[in-house]
């Protein structure tokens, strides 16, 4: 491949040589392209089909994948589709140190599932909403609020705007509109406080040598996590599809 091609070009490329050495042709989602800055068409499968008339384009599990069984578990994500869940693990474990309830330390444990497992924009309100059919309701909205709630300081809890927000995003950054409206929704709200301590439990949870397995959860999820029994993805909940667009994410149709 050359430098002079085009993102396009490039991807085109590296499907048609997936397509010649895995009969199997892998058209991504837009959104996978709009991220790359990259708003070209599609690659033509038929075009690629043509020089390789063995492949197909990939409507089953994605071989480049680990496997996941029928019927998947919170912990099977986890395990086989989520990346690195330090962070999270980290933030559980916190929060039961601190004292929270176990629903709340199930909230911080899955508070950032979105960011580590679907898509980052945003990751609080997605989370919630992948969560929210199998979790009491006050977990749902948590874990949406800390989206919000991440931005804006409460003395009363020691919680300061995160010194690495002025980092990351830059001295003079200041939220959306409507994360600003959010926020003074949030602000009066009944469970502005369940909110509020997954930011406090979020901010200490970053240190690469505190090592947390997901084993010490085991019964915290098992109790308040209702697990599917037809698998996270086929029972047929509003969310079912986020999650097999996890299991699948490059699904053609
Ligand atoms: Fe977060
Ligand atoms: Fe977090």
């Amino acid at each position: 491949m050359n430098d002079t091609m085009t993102l396009s070009q490039r991807a085109d490329a590296l499907e048609q040589k997936m397509s010649d050495e895995l009969d199997y042709i892998v058209i991504k989602s837009r959104l996978y392209s709009m991220a790359d800055a990259d708003l070209s068409p599609a690659p033509n499968a038929a075009a690629i089909m043509a020089k390789n008339p063995r492949a197909r384009v990939l409507m089953g599990d994605d071989p480049r994948l680990p496997e996941m069984p029928a019927k998947p578990t919170l912990v099977d994500f986890f395990k086989y589709r989520f990346g690195p869940a330090a962070h999270l693990l980290q933030s559980a474990r916190h929060a039961v140190k601190g004292g929270l309830s176990e629903k709340m330390v199930l909230a911080c444990l899955l508070h950032d599932i979105s960011t580590i497992g679907f898509i980052r924009g945003d990751h609080g309100y997605w989370g919630a909403q992948l969560v929210e059919p199998y979790v009491e309701e006050e977990v749902t909205w948590a874990i949406r609020a800390h989206q919000v709630l991440r931005f804006y300081p409460d003395e009363s809890v020691g919680y300061e705007y995160p010194a690495s927000y002025v980092k990351t995003f830059g001295a003079d950054y200041r939220p959306d509109a409507y994360v600003e409206e959010d926020y003074k929704r949030m602000r009066d709200h009944k469970w502005y406080m369940s909110g509020r301590m997954i930011t406090v439990h979020d901010i200490y949870s970053f240190d690469p040598d505190v090592r947390v397995e997901l084993e010490e959860f085991t019964d915290v999820i098992g109790r308040n996590f209702r697990q599917p029994k037809e698998g996270l993805g086929f029972d047929n909940s509003p969310v079912a599809h986020m999650w097999r667009a996890m299991i699948r994410p490059a699904k053609y149709l």
